[in-house]
């Protein structure tokens, strides 16, 4: 069918002239959020006619968002927001020019994304108070006309910033304020009306301390609606625009419409004593949910949460080899789901324990950034072995998450098996990356000087040989592999082809190679070394290895090593830089080093073990007992989108 952009926005016509409609579509509104609001705010203004969007938002969809998000639904969870709803939009007007900032907003890109906008609508989730005040400030250096629509309870409540007027940060004054203080002074801001206070019908779902609160599509909808209009007034010139500090305020379960007025915005005396108010209510309220949360038993969200954060962990091949146990609300045990942890690679369940440590990692971060503590304990059978880890949650009333906040870098973090930059990364970076910290027990190494890269690059060569020509490993591998998005999405474990990093033939060489008989073949014409050589060009293409040491062989030592490297590869996330582990020299090793049964190795297998050897033992930094943990690469690059796909969080959850 084809698309004519006069007859979709004709019925348009009528409330604004053909001269009108073609200012909209020529227009470029700049959304920053797509979820509750700001997708609805795109597809109200693809709808009214507006030709160009610059739309952000580094999030993905989930069940929780489907309430209320224009984009979520079955089909569409785990996708990226902003392209999901960019398609939506462009299946309404295929002609939109939509520029899409897909890792959010920040300092770094936030002028590229007012770049030539005539307008900003805010669509920033309540909590992302930085950015919004970054966003904002921009827009009024800028001279960029700035709206803002709330979503409260069943209503919305709308600012407007026009240059040359009150502007954003004159209004809320947040400036000097600590985070707690500046969402404060953003909802008595506002809000001044608080119309939908009065009907709050279960307030221990309202926890501001842990950024939580509930919402309607009702009021995501009047939003869009109160936005969109001020939008086309702005654009068009037409009609009286209020503008801060005079707001309005529609709550259409309350049936009321208030305009609101405070001159001097939260400097306001009568702004004073409410947000004074406001912050004594608060956190009060946050104190007793609290409590009551950690003790209701039937209270399960908060620890659903801090599972579903423990399972974006890393594992081998995503194998996802844990069980978790729910003790009640404040306490959870993890132990290994032994049908999902066999793997050749994984000697003595080092793998696995270095996935639980990620695993114990990733909730630590989750219940941080919700203000609690947590403590974990290793409980081992007598014979040494590995049981379970258990996990204490604490609430911990600190004002706001304790800063930097790695929740938005270990949801976002995954491997970037595609080639990195191989620029030199500044000194500072490195030590950066690394402050996340060697322990007692393990020890963090850069390598980044050429010859160090070279002998690494050599050991992981031989490696991968190796792994090419064996054929247990060969077995695993391809058992592993799944080759469209419709088969990842049926099993939910395991290494999509996509991912691999592999280019658009992947799948095609990927099937070919599956064969083993076809495999032994290509081995007499040495096709593992050709194969080999991707490996070692993409430890090449990258700025430097980074290794992990381990000094004593135990699983608590394994587990916490493994938080280790886990903060390690979120910290790379939180730092911008790309990462993708190598160990399977190392661990190769280890097997051959631990294995009763040599035989498992072949005799080409065994020289180019002793080339592995030999580099490991010149890397060894504690000549007796370090074993190599972890071998990473790094780099910049081009960002994965997404994350490899894992089992829903019920699935780990087993029962007394
Ligand atoms: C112990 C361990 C070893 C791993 N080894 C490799 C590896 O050799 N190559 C690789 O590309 N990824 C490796 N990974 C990463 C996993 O494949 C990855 O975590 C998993 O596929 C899930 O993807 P995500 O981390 O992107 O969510 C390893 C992960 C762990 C925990």
């Amino acid at each position: 069918m084809s698309f004519d952009y006069e007859e979709a926005f004709s019925r348009n016509i009528g409330w604004v002239t053909n001269r009108e409609q073609q200012i909209l579509k020529n227009s470029t509104v700049a959304i920053a959020g797509m979820g509750g609001v700001g997708g609805a705010h795109l597809l109200t203004l693809a709808r009214m006619g507006v030709g160009n969007f610059h739309i952000s938002d580094f999030d993905i969809f989930e069940v929780a968002n489907f309430n209320r998000q224009a984009g979520a639904f079955i089909s569409t969870v785990n996708k990226p927001k902003s392209e999901t709803l960019a398609k939506m939009a462009k299946d309404i007007n295929p002609e939109l020019n939509i520029t899409i900032f897909e890792k959010g907003i920040d300092e770094d890109n936030v002028d590229q994304f007012l770049n030539g906008v005539d307008l900003y609508l805010d669509g920033l989730d309540f909590f992302a108070v930085s950015a919004r005040r970054l966003v904002f400030n921009k827009c009024t250096q800028a001279k960029i006309p700035a709206v803002t629509a709330a979503p409260l309870g069943m209503g919305s409540a709308v600012l407007n910033f026009l240059p040359g007027k009150m502007t954003f940060e004159e209004y809320f004054c947040m400036e000097g304020h600590d985070e707690f203080e500046q969402l404060l002074r953003f909802l008595v801001g506002l809000s001044p009306a608080m119309l939908q206070r009065s009907y709050l019908a279960d307030k221990s779902t309202v926890d501001f301390i842990k950024h939580k609160g509930p919402s309607t599509p009702m009021a995501c909808d009047i939003c869009a609606g109160i936005a969109a209009t001020q939008v086309l007034k702005i654009l068009l010139d037409r009609g009286k625009v209020i503008y801060a500090p005079k707001g309005l305020h529609f709550d259409a379960f309350n049936n009321k419409y208030v305009k609101t007025w405070r001159p001097g915005g939260n400097k306001n005396p009568i702004q004073k004593v409410a947000i004074y108010i406001a912050r004594k209510i608060i956190l009060h309220d946050s104190n007793k949910i609290s409590t009551k949360e950690f003790t209701n038993p039937s209270n399960s969200a908060f620890i659903h949460k801090i599972i579903e954060a423990g399972i974006r962990a890393p594992s081998g091949d995503n194998c996802q080899p844990w069980k978790f146990l729910v003790i009640n609300d404040n306490e959870l045990e993890i132990s290994i789901d032994n049908k999902n942890a066999k793997s050749f690679f994984d000697v003595n369940h080092a793998a696995t324990y270095i996935s639980i440590g990620a695993v114990i990692k990733n909730m630590e971060i989750a219940a941080r950034h919700y203000l609690s503590q947590l403590n974990y304990k290793i409980i081992n059978a007598t014979s040494g072995e590995f049981t379970k880890a258990t996990i204490t949650l604490t609430p911990h009333f600190y004002k706001h998450p304790p800063l930097p906040d790695f929740y938005q870098s270990m949801r976002a973090r995954t491997v970037n098996r595609r080639p990195y930059l191989p620029h030199k990364l500044p000194d500072s970076t490195w030590k950066e990356l690394i402050e996340v910290g060697s322990s007692n027990t393990s020890e963090i190494v850069i390598y980044k000087n050429k010859n160090e890269i070279k002998k690494w690059v050599k050991a992981i060569k031989s490696a991968d040989i190796i792994r090419w020509s064996h054929p247990e490993i060969h077995n695993e591998l391809f058992d592993k592999i799944r080759y469209s998005q419709k088969q990842a999405e049926e099993l939910r474990t395991g290494l999509e082809i996509d991912r691999l990093g592999a280019g658009p033939g992947a799948k095609y060489i990927m099937k070919f190679l599956s064969s083993w008989s076809r495999m032994q073949n290509l081995n007499k014409i040495k096709a593992p070394h050709m194969l080999a050589e991707q490996t070692a060009f993409l430890a090449r293409a990258s700025s430097g290895l980074v290794g992990v040491w381990i000094n004593e062989d135990s699983p608590e030592q394994w587990i916490e090593t493994g938080r280790i490297i886990e903060s390690l590869w979120v910290n790379a996330k939180h730092l911008g830089l790309e990462i993708q582990p190598l160990p399977v020299a190392a661990y190769l090793e280890r097997k051959h080093q631990l294995s009763s049964n040599k035989d498992i190795f072949t005799e080409s297998h065994q020289t180019q073990l002793t080339v592995i050897k030999e580099i490991i033992n010149e890397f060894r930094p504690n000549p007796d007992s370090a074993t190599c943990a972890m071998l990473f690469r790094v780099g910049k690059g081009i960002p994965m989108k997404g994350t490899a796909i894992r089992q829903s969080v019920d699935k780990f959850i087993t029962s007394l």
